[in-house]
């Protein structure tokens, strides 16, 4: 901002110093070297391995002026060497972030910078070919940013030589091999380090402890393997180490507690085995840890207590067991806990509502039992608890919810019963998901106060009513999934509610596996409500009519199931219209008439069933690859991949 206003205020003084600038070429005064003519050339080899240079980055580059002065991107000493060459892809121009382009490859002239100490090439997209060797030859490098090119090829490994580099990027590329360990040995004043991004193989070599400087290592979306080296410990200054989205194995080293600058741990998506070490208390700085995804087994260590700042816990999809230690009680820093997926069991420790800063509280999908603490009630910060799918036998959800200030509350398969609290009404929840439980009785009226509602799953209970009036009134309801209840009655509530624009256009429904009536009629799909519905799942239900050509309209469905709903007449040609679908179930129904070939060319469509109606004719042909079985039971129908039709 600083910078544009500047600019813009300056543009008068910027000409007349241009205009001095040029004269001051002319006459050429002592003290403005030109450029030294080895420079020169390694800088022009650069351009000629550009291919193509579309946002005329190097257009300055002329071979007749002085490289020193009025070349873009390049500054030299006052000797005339160059020692900075930058043309990165994301350039500031004013108000602006530009991106741009260049393509080509790195040329190994380059090398013959012998005074570069910067050399930014970064964000230019199409810079393809590997890295010379030559780049070995930059001894007093102390930035090298290659990263979101496509360049290929290892990392040479005479980038051993480059003892003064601090800062080397290579992220997003196409680089595969090992990471060479002479490399990481021997690169003394390293303080960051990007590879993620890239097809890098094999292990993480041990001499990564050397690099005492660095405070950044990112090394995430490789293919690394192995497991991680004990002397990572060695890292004191470490601040960031991301290596997710690997196939890292072995366990975590307990040196891992050495790093007491680290703030960031990022080890998910990864093979990881064995328990957290209780060395993890020594990460005194840490604030976002992610270790989810691996196989990490045993019990929580209770020295996880003891990390004064850490902000995100998050430990889920794992095999960790035994009890939640309590002393996860003293984190007060910690905003996010997600444990989901994993196999601790006993009760949730009271401790847990000490915990004044937590705005997510995911314990789902574990082996916990018993009550819940009513200190939890302390949580005044948190907005998302998720206790689904544990043994906890409810009962009832209780009372002291109320008095949180929750957006999202799932407790799907928790072991509630009866009918749903009437406090729900007057809260602000946004996301309420009690599925699998044993809810009964009606969907009460007022339903329709919970006006924050987007997300409402009561689906797999026992409710019998048809829809309240009142249910219109959910304007910023997005996904609704009522499915294997008894609920009755018409749809037309449903699908005619209110919105509140750009909020509460149903994005997917799932009313299956109820008794609702139908028919569909055409006007309750033209409604606001439905006209971005992505998912209309409606099957097993008695709904009797026949198929709405209005269905034609809704042009982001995907998904249409409308199996076993007593439907009678034809497949309607105009499904054909709605291009996005890629699921369209209609069997165990009464429909008559030919397939359309319109809608079984449907260009996204992937799985389609008709099976078990009355259609003949024809199958047309098409492309999607749909089993026979998807045809059964027509005794009509023919043609692949049923038997030929017969000549009549
Ligand atoms: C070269 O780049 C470095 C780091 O960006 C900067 O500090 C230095 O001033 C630049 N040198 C010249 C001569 O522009
Ligand atoms: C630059 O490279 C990109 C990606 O390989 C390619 O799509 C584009 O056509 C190239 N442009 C020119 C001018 O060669
Ligand atoms: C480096 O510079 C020397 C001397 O000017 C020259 O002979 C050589 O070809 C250059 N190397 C490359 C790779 O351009
Ligand atoms: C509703 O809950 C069921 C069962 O817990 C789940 O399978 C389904 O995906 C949920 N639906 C939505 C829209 O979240
Ligand atoms: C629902 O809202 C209406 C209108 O604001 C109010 O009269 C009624 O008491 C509310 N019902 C419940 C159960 O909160």
């Amino acid at each position: 901002m600083e910078t544009s206003v500047h600019d813009h205020n300056n543009i008068s003084f910027i000409l007349l110093f241009f205009f001095l600038l040029s004269l001051s070429f002319s006459i050429s005064p002592p003290g403005c070297e030109a450029c030294h003519a080895v420079d020169k050339q390694a800088l022009l080899g650069f351009k000629l391995s550009i291919t193509a240079d579309p946002s005329k980055l190097l257009e300055s580059w002329i071979p007749s002026t002085n490289c020193c002065n009025s070349w873009k991107g390049v500054s030299c000493n006052s000797a005339g060497r160059v020692v900075n060459v930058t043309r990165p892809g994301f350039a500031s121009d004013s108000d602006f972030i530009v991106d741009t382009f260049m393509n080509g490859t790195l040329s190994p002239s380059l090398g013959n910078l012998s005074f570069l100490q910067v050399l930014d090439l970064s964000n230019l997209k199409n810079l393809k070919g590997s890295i010379p060797l030559e780049f070995g030859k930059l001894s007093r490098l102390t930035v090298m940013f290659l990263d979101s090119n496509q360049l290929t090829g290892s990392i040479p490994v005479t980038f051993k030589h480059l003892s003064r580099l601090e800062r080397l990027f290579l992220n997003n590329n196409k680089i595969s091999g090992n990471i060479p360990s002479s490399v990481f040995g021997s690169l003394q004043s390293l303080t960051e380090l990007g590879l993620s991004g890239n097809r890098l193989v094999g292990s993480i070599p041990a001499t990564i402890g050397n690099l005492v400087f660095l405070t950044k290592l990112d090394i995430h979306g490789n293919i690394l393997s192995g497991s991680l080296p004990t002397t990572i410990g060695k890292l004191k200054n470490l601040k960031y180490l991301d290596l997710s989205e690997n196939q890292i194995t072995g366990s975590i080293p307990k040196s891992i507690g050495g790093l007491s600058s680290l703030l960031l741990l990022y080890l998910n998506q990864n093979q990881i085995t064995g328990s957290i070490p209780s060395s993890i208390s020594g990460l005194v700085s840490l604030q976002f840890c992610r270790i989810s995804e691996n196989k990490l087994t045993g019990s929580l260590p209770p020295s996880i207590g003891q990390l004064p700042n850490i902000q995100r816990l998050i430990l889920e999809n794992n095999k960790l067991t035994g009890k939640l230690p309590a002393t996860i009680g003293h984190l007060l820093t910690l905003t996010e806990i997600y444990f989901s997926n994993n196999r601790f069991t006993g009760k949730i420790p009271p401790s847990f509502g000490n915990l004044q800063n937590l705005q997510t509280l995911d314990l789902s999908r574990n082996r916990l039992s018993g009550e819940l603490p009513i200190q939890l009630v302390k949580l005044q910060n948190l907005q998302t608890l998720d206790l689904s799918f544990n043994p906890l036998e409810l009962i009832s959800i209780p009372k002291w919810i109320a008095k949180l200030k929750l957006f999202r509350l799932i407790l799907a398969k928790t072991g509630i019963r009866g009918s749903l609290p009437r406090w729900l009404s007057s809260t602000s929840i946004s996301t309420l998901d009690l599925s699998d439980n044993g809810l009964t009785g009606r969907l009460p009226p007022w339903i329709g106060n919970m006006t924050n509602l987007a997300l409402l799953n009561l689906s797999k209970n026992g409710f019998h009513s048809s829809i309240p009036v009142e249910f219109k009134n959910l304007r910023r309801l997005m996904d609704l999934d009522l499915h294997s209840n008894k609920f009755s009655g018409k749809l037309d509530t449903i699908f005619s509610k209110e919105t509140d624009d750009p909020l509460g256009h149903f994005n997917s429904i799932d009313l299956s596996d109820n008794t609702f009536i139908g028919p569909i009629t055409e006007s309750i799909l033209e409604t606001p409500a439905m006209n971005s519905i992505t998912s209309l799942v409606l099957s097993y239900n008695p709904l009797k009519g026949s198929i709405p050509k209005a269905l034609g309209k809704l042009s982001e469905l995907q998904v249409l199931k409308l199996v076993a709903n007593g439907l009678s007449g034809k497949i309607p040609v105009e499904l054909g219209d709605a291009t996005q679908l890629t699921t369209i179930l209609l069997s165990r129904n009464k429909l008559t008439g030919i397939i359309p070939g319109k809608v079984l060319n449907l260009e996204e469509l992937k799985e389609f069933d008709v099976s078990d109606n009355q259609l003949s004719g024809k199958i047309p042909p098409h492309k999607a690859r749909i089993p026979a079985s998807a045809f059964f039971d027509n005794p009509g129908l023919c043609g692949s991949p049923l038997p030929p039709c017969k000549r009549s």
